[in-house]
């Protein structure tokens, strides 16, 4: 595998404003009517911030590789995309470099691909030089239209994580793929924090064998992350557990604001650790018990589609690096008919992950997992197993 190093980035950024909770009460269901009016009026929002979340495919020109191998070998969307400095970029004196490099913008990418408002505000930059600045990130990255073909090509050697279960794997087009986010929601004990757990484990394993030989970020919102369980994962793959424990890089976010902060950070923590899959296990769950109220409701869409977008931007930044994220069910009040449950989140969680996942209790260790949304793949549903040596196929 031939990641080239990567040029230095610094940086912490500085804490946000704390965000009011509330412990003022209402039923989910009002909360579910409220949070749909908010989520249409945060729908313009949304997509505006996508419009700057254009995938770098011009990567691929500029990796130069022809590969002709079968999957499994590394892809041709290994190319050193970080390699080039924004000490380098016309207009950028040592001042200006400080600013963006002290808020976590030490690439590049994440000036190219951040919104102009965004690093504004978190350098303190004027209007001027910010635009001027990003423009110019996007012209030496060449930011630009590519063919479809160009995309195919990216898309065929599209690295994957394999789930540990075949049926799965061959359910979402080959494993759980890189450069998007993939969510897991369903009830408690689905299996939601066990598959991320053996995707930790699995995303160590050889490329042939379905990984990347990278090593796994964890963030953990709700204390049920368990080594043990890794240990038992590795174990059942004759993997050196030392090594996979090692490789897995846990952090516990304490409040939606950390956990918000920790996805910032993660920026640099990527490059520096050879980083190929984040996970955010639960995404929700802080925001859910935080934001409570009706009047909170609003700032929760809000904070929760800037936090959502800060992931998607670390996907297209890193090509190589895979997002999950977990996400709970509430029951539709309106539902007479089939399966009352739906993701939380709203229209901001449905827009953000690029595919979704549910997962459904089945008879004692099975599970049936079902594809809900998903660019490329037809629906479709199978079930698998959690055991003690992690998932696998019924
Ligand atoms: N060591 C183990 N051996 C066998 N099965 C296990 C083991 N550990 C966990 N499980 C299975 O995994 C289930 C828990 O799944 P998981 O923790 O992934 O749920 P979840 O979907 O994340 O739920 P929540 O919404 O509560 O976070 C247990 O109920 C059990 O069936
Ligand atoms: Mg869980």
């Amino acid at each position: 595998m031939a990641k080239k190093k990567t040029t230095k980035t610094s940086i912490k950024k500085a804490t946000k404003k704390s965000t009011k909770t509330s412990s003022e009460d209402i039923s989910d269901l009002e909360e579910v009517d409220q949070g749909e009016e908010v989520e249409e009026e945060q729908e313009e929002q949304v997509d505006q911030n996508e419009e700057n979340d254009t995938a770098p495919e011009e990567l691929a020109e500029r990796s130069g590789i022809e590969n002709t191998e079968d999957f499994g070998k590394a892809s041709p969307f290994v190319v050193d995309s970080l390699n080039y400095d924004v000490k380098d970029l016309p207009g950028v004196g040592a001042a200006t470099l400080k600013k963006l490099q002290d808020a976590g913008y030490g690439t590049l990418q994440s000036i190219a691909m951040t919104p102009q408002k965004t690093i504004m505000e978190d350098t303190g930059l004027g209007d001027k030089t910010t635009a001027s600045i990003i423009q110019a990130a996007r012209d030496t990255l060449h930011l630009t239209y590519v063919t479809a073909d160009q995309v195919w090509e990216r898309r065929k050697y599209l690295p994957r994580i394999t789930t540990g279960s075949e049926k799965i794997d061959e359910l979402i087009g080959g494993g759980v793929e890189v450069g998007g986010i993939t969510e897991f929601f369903g009830e408690y004990r689905t299996g939601k924090t066990q598959l991320c757990h053996q995707l930790c484990v699995n995303v160590q394993l050889p490329r042939s064998e379905g990984g990347l030989e990278g090593r796994a970020l964890y963030i953990d919102t709700e204390g049920t992350f368990r080594p043990e369980r890794l240990i038992q994962m590795a174990q059942a793959k004759g993997m050196n557990v030392k090594d996979v424990l090692k490789n897995v890089f846990v952090i516990r976010a304490h409040t939606s604001q950390h956990q918000v902060l920790l996805v910032k950070n993660a920026i640099d923590t990527v490059s520096e650790k050879k980083i190929n899959l984040i996970v955010v296990d639960s995404l929700i769950a802080h925001f859910r018990s935080e934001y409570i109220s009706r009047g909170t409701l609003a700032t929760r869409q809000q904070m929760m589609n800037q936090h959502i977008h800060d992931l998607i931007r670390l996907g297209n930044i890193y090509p190589e690096l895979a997002i999950v994220i977990t996400n709970q069910v509430q029951a539709k009040p309106d539902a007479f008919f089939g399966d009352p449950n739906r993701a939380t989140g709203g229209h901001i969680m449905a827009h953000a992950s690029t595919i979704r996942l549910y997962l459904r209790k089945g008879k004692g260790e099975q599970r049936i997992m079902i594809v809900k949304d998903a660019p490329h793949l037809p629906e479709g549903e199978t079930v698998f197993t959690i055991t003690e040596d992690g998932i696998g196929d019924a």
